[in-house]
């Protein structure tokens, strides 16, 4: 293979990249991007990785989700509050129902470039650049806002730090602390179809952690109690912005992306000999790779040897992105292969891109299909053997009406109300945590399954 560098993906063909009008300004910003500070640091890739190789090894679940586009009209401290109490909630009842450590991963404070199905768009006669996310250009369909405009990847960059921020004071300056559990249940309103579950689910955390307190064990003499670890990650879909943020790290002499601790690999950008992928295999940070229905095994198996030749646990995070009905007809060779070849993966599940239709005129996903997809992914899994790592959504913590169905029953006439997606429609609030109730039921399942299968042998 030949010699990689943070640019040597300049020489590959490449997709989904937007074309700068100003290419001297864009240099300019490119080359102050690479003098500002890095937003994560190598030794905390490094153990995200670790704990990733954990899931791997079929002991922990991976929850990763966030927005599908994040904004800069949105950014603000109630948003990422609102995200964030969502996120831990999740977290929470998977982890108490799988009694398995929930590695905990936001699409989020970088999330902002996306991929699109042509360059450009049409409407009434006028031919405009399409919107490439908020770092590219702007949503308004007027000549000003959609041509690229490199000032745009500073606010990306400044916006990001600010969210990682406040992320890290919630995850460790007290708000994540399962004393709080109660607490994350505020912000829901009071007649949300999930809020008994979920307040009875933390009663009985609650009676856990005073029985613990009695015999001496208290969330403020055990971190574990009282913190918990939150990784970033985005779509590294914007490659000059990433080579800026790719630094050597000095512990250990190898290259790591510092705009975020983990990065994937889109469905549409995912050829093997192509730039995106050139950029990805030279940095040490764990990677996700979006697998859609047109990978075959032989293409997977070249990906996973240029991603992970050295086969190392955790490096590689699979998102399988099929849709309801072709879960079981695509998931089982790939991780038949996969296994064959003695690869070590986790394997996610994204049940949100293959399940995109249009209703009364929105971009919507039902919300029946994306539980039928989580549902098929998890029998796969049972079937062949292998652990169901984990989930990968697009999600608020805003009542938004983006997704259709849930236990509010949220229909294609209702997606009007509240629908104020960037991109793709998400889950909301309820919805979200509807889902981390039936991920919960899987995984309960497939531990008395490997209860058994330990019993048997
Ligand atoms: N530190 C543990 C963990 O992150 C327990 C924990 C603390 C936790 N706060 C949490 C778990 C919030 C889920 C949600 O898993
Ligand atoms: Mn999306």
């Amino acid at each position: 293979m030949t010699k990689w560098s943070p640019n040597s993906w300049r020489d590959k063909p490449i997709s989904q990249v937007p074309s700068y009008p100003d290419a001297a300004a864009l240099k300019e910003v490119e080359g102050r991007l690479a003098t500002f500070p890095p937003l994560v640091f190598a030794g905390e890739a490094r153990k995200l990785k670790k704990q990733l190789a954990t899931v791997a090894a079929g002991d922990a679940f991976l929850l990763q989700g966030g927005d599908c586009a994040e904004s800069f009209a949105e950014h603000g401290a109630d948003n990422i509050r609102d995200f964030f109490r969502v996120f831990l909630q999740m977290a929470v009842v998977m982890t108490f129902a799988g009694s398995q450590p929930v590695v905990k991963i936001g699409r989020v404070a970088g999330q902002f470039a996306k991929p699109r199905s042509a360059d450009t768009e049409t409407r009434d006669g006028v031919t405009l650049p399409s919107y490439r996310g908020d770092i590219i250009n702007g949503t308004s369909f007027d000549e000003k806002a959609r041509v690229p405009d490199p000032a745009r990847q500073e606010m990306a960059y400044r916006q990001s730090a600010a969210t990682l921020n406040l992320l890290r004071a919630f995850a460790q300056g007290g708000y994540a602390s399962l004393e709080n559990v109660h607490k994350w249940m505020l912000g829901f309103v009071s007649d949300s179809p999930q809020a008994e579950k979920y307040e009875s689910l933390a009663n009985r955390i609650t009676e856990t952690m005073e029985f613990m307190r009695a015999v001496g064990i208290t969330s403020e003499s055990n971190f574990a109690l009282r913190e918990t670890d939150f990784y970033t990650s985005h779509e590294a879909l914007l490659l000059g912005y990433e080579e800026a943020l790719t630094r050597v790290d000095s512990t250990s002499g190898d290259w790591y992306a510092t705009s975020g601790h983990m990065i994937w690999i889109g469905d549409r950008t995912r050829q093997p000999d192509h730039a995106h992928v050139e950029y990805a295999r030279g940095i040490k940070n764990p990677l996700g790779l979006k697998c859609g229905p047109s990978l075959e095994p032989d293409g997977l198996l070249r990906l996973i040897d240029t991603l992970n030749p050295e086969n190392e646990p955790g490096r590689l995070t699979l998102i399988a992105r099929f849709g309801a009905d072709k879960v079981a007809d695509h998931l089982p060779k790939l991780i038949r292969a996969v296994k064959k070849a003695g690869r070590s993966v986790v394997w996610s599940c994204d049940p949100m891109h293959g399940n995109t239709v249009t209703a009364a005129g929105y971009k919507t996903r039902p919300f029946d299909r994306i539980l039928k997809e989580v549902q098929g992914f998890f029998e796969v899994h049972h079937a062949e053997g292998t652990h169901p790592g984990g989930i990968h959504i697009e999600m608020t913590g805003k009542n938004v009406t983006e997704c259709t169905g849930g236990a509010r029953a949220i229909t294609a006439e209702n997606l009007q109300d509240r629908y104020h997606t960037h991109c793709d429609p998400r889950l909301n609030a309820d919805q979200s945590i509807e889902l981390a109730f039936l991920v919960s039921d899987l995984l309960k399942k497939s531990g008395t399954r490997q209860a058994h299968t330990q019993a048997a042998e």
